[in-house]
C-alpha cells in the first residue's frame, strides 16, 4: 500500500497526454477540469501555500498579466494545498495590503483551487516529496484547446517563476501550431522560425539549392522569416 501511495504521489501527466480530469471547488465557484476550459489554452499552476511571500509575488504578477494571457486565448487556474477560506482571506489581503514591483490593489480574478485532500496535486505530480511532502512545488502545465498537455515547467519552492518565459512559451507553441514550424532557442515573435527537417534525400538536396524563402545552414537546419505582425494577428484576440 505504501508503494502504491508513493507511486500515486510521483505520477504525473506527460507531454502529449490528455490532461487528467478532476472536479474542484475554487475561489470562482466549482469547476470541471479540463472540460470547462476546452477550446482555449489553459495554464494550470500550483504554488506551495497561501500567505507566503514568493507565492504572493507570483500571484500578483499572474493577476496583473491575466488580461494579456486571456488575449492570447489562455485561461489561468491556480492551486495550492490550502482550503477555500484560506484562499479567500489571502486574496483579500493581497488586494488590500500588498505592494510588489509597482503593483498594488491587485485583484485575483482567476480560479484558485482548494486542494486540502491533495487529490489534484497528486494527479498532476505537484507533490515532490524530496522537496516537500505537504506543499506543492511550483508546477506550470500548458494545456491546449483539445485538453492535451503541451509543456510542463517545474520550479522549487524557493524560486519564483519567470512570467516572460511562461508567456513566450505559450505564444511559441501557438505559433508552431498555426504555421507548422518549430521555434529555435530564445525565439520571440519576429525571429526566424525552423522548418521541419528534410525527410528524404531529394528534399535534402532541394533544401540546399533552394534560393527562395529558406535559409539553410545545412540540409537539416533551415529557417525562414515569419513576420511578427503575422504571428500576433493570428494568435492575439486584439
Ligand atoms: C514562498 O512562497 O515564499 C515560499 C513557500 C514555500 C517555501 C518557501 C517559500
Amino acid at each position: 500500500m505504501e508503494l502504491e501511495q508513493e507511486q500515486q504521489q510521483f505520477s504525473m501527466p506527460r507531454i502529449g497526454d490528455k490532461a487528467p480530469e478532476f472536479k474542484a471547488v475554487t475561489t470562482q465557484g466549482d469547476i470541471n477540469f479540463p472540460s470547462d476550459f476546452e477550446g482555449e489554452w489553459t495554464i494550470l499552476f500550483s504554488h506551495p501555500a497561501d500567505f507566503t511571500p514568493v507565492c504572493t509575488s507570483e500571484f500578483m504578477t499572474f493577476a496583473h498579466l491575466e488580461e494579456k494571457f486571456n488575449n492570447a486565448n489562455c485561461k489561468l487556474v491556480g492551486l495550492s494545498i490550502d482550503g477555500l477560506y484560506s484562499h479567500i482571506a489571502w486574496l483579500r489581503t493581497i488586494k488590500e495590503k500588498i505592494k510588489f514591483n509597482g503593483m498594488k490593489d491587485i485583484e485575483v480574478k482567476f480560479p484558485l483551487i482548494e486542494d486540502i485532500s491533495m487529490e489534484v496535486a497528486k494527479k498532476y505530480g505537484m507533490i515532490q516529496p524530496g522537496e516537500s511532502k505537504t506543499q506543492a512545488v511550483r508546477a506550470v502545465f500548458f494545456i491546449d484547446p483539445k485538453s492535451i498537455v503541451r509543456a510542463i515547467i517545474y520550479y522549487p519552492l524557493s524560486l519564483g517563476r519567470n512570467f516572460d518565459e511562461i508567456y513566450r512559451a505559450l505564444i511559441a507553441m501557438q505559433a508552431s501550431d498555426k504555421f507548422n514550424v518549430a521555434t529555435p532557442a530564445d525565439w520571440y515573435p519576429g525571429d526566424d522560425v525552423i522548418i521541419s527537417p528534410a525527410g528524404s534525400c531529394g528534399v535534402a538536396e532541394e533544401r540546399m539549392t533552394n534560393t527562395d524563402d529558406l535559409k539553410c545552414e545545412d540540409w537539416f537546419f533551415c529557417t525562414k522569416k515569419l513576420d511578427k505582425d503575422t504571428v500576433l494577428k493570428e494568435i492575439l484576440k486584439k
